[in-house]
């Protein structure tokens, strides 16, 4: 395990981070010098768009045969030799065994190779943390909405590395919700930015339940049981109904999920009395959730706080802020380190 003693050394020399992401279908790597982003570079597999979702098969081996070229794009691009990279870091976990083994292994042979420090990060502290990746950034304490493909969560930022979740789905996500809809209508997965663009053309005039969960925690399942059976309703009557009324159904659809998850932030926002309040994952590109957020703001008079699109979904970029905020604590892995597809999210 690597241990740097001389912290004034760390202070007076440029600390340059390549970091890997590859917990799910996307293949990202990237380059930190300090806290400046100097590459970011996101390789999107589309192999799954016919699947209606992630194969995990089909993605681990796609990260095999994309890493190695990527690696090498990134370090051409910014101009560094392998031998100016300070530490490596990799995401662990949660995410799909297969991918993220790919990430982690990879990683683990670089620092081993060169002989540098190997740092792990938490996928969904990451997705956090990309808002102190450019400015505006957040004042601590801040409230965060992590929407993704896998987890809704929102979670009290104490600090860079010190967060607690308040709530989570206790089944689906929020990005889930999108993407099984979207499969239901025929659409390509990921089917939350066709949702999205569908939407803005559509009326919200179909009415789904809003489910009732205790305190902070969401669910997502009922929902999509309710679009299901209210499509085969429909459906039975006009076999045409779907593709008549699509745009509708997007902004029905999308309508529910934001209100779902506004309404249990604006509910943490009121029990913890902090205004700070930010969204993140790729579930909030989305541009009906961004909007409503800005106009929450605006009426209850928070600070809010919307990563830039690129920074939304998955990407190294995230994963190369958190390293940058761990080598500054020298909080380094050793090479027995494995990947995990549930992790716990406490400070590592
Ligand atoms: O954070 P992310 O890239 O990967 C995970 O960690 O899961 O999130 C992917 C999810 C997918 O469910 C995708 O449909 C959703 O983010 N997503 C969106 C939008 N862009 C991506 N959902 C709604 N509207 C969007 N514009
Ligand atoms: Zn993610």
């Amino acid at each position: 395990m690597f241990a740097i003693s001389n912290l004034s050394y760390i202070q007076s020399m440029s600390i340059t981070i390549l970091a890997i992401e590859s917990s799910c279908d996307d293949t990202s790597v990237a380059l930190i010098q300090d806290a400046k982003m100097i590459y970011n570079g996101v390789y999107t597999q589309k192999i799954h768009e016919a699947y209606g979702g992630v194969v995990p098969e089909l993605a681990s081996r796609k990260h095999e045969v994309k890493i190695l070229p990527l690696v090498q794009q990134a370090l051409k691009t910014a101009g560094i030799k392998k031998g100016a990279i300070n530490a490596i870091a990799f995401t662990r976990g949660p995410g799909l065994l297969g991918s993220l083994l790919v990430g982690t292994s990879f990683a683990k042979s670089l620092a081993l190779s060169l002989d540098i420090p190997l740092i792990e990060v938490n996928h969904m502290q990451a997705h956090i943390l990309a808002h102190f990746i450019d400015d505006p950034k957040p004042a601590f304490p801040f409230i965060c909405l992590t929407v993704s493909g896998g987890h809704t969560q929102i979670v009290l930022v104490n600090d860079f590395l010190d967060m607690e979740i308040l709530g989570q789905t206790i089944d689906d996500a929020a990005g889930e919700a999108f993407d099984k809809t979207g499969k239901l209508i025929g659409l390509p997965y990921p089917a939350g930015p066709h949702i999205d663009r569908l939407a803005r053309e559509g009326i919200p005039k179909f009415s789904f339940p809003e489910p009732r969960v205790d305190g902070l925690d969401f669910s997502f399942s009922g929902l999509k049981t309710s679009i299901l059976y209210f499509l085969r309703k429909e459906m039975a009557v006009d076999p045409g109904f779907v593709k008549n009324n699509l745009a509708d159904i997007c902004a029905s659809v999308q309508n529910r999920i934001i209100s779902i998850l506004m309404n249990k932030l604006i509910k943490a926002v009121d029990m913890y009395t902090i205004k700070n309040v930010a969204i993140s994952g790729g579930v909030s590109a989305n541009s009906g959730l961004r909007e409503s957020l800005m106009q929450t703001a605006a009426e209850k008079d928070w600070n809010a706080f919307i990563p830039k699109f690129e920074y939304c979904t998955d990407n190294a970029g995230m994963i190369a802020i958190t390293a940058w905020e761990k080598y500054k604590k020298q909080e380094f892995c050793s090479q027995d380190v494995s990947p995990l597809a549930h992790m716990e999210f406490e400070r590592l």
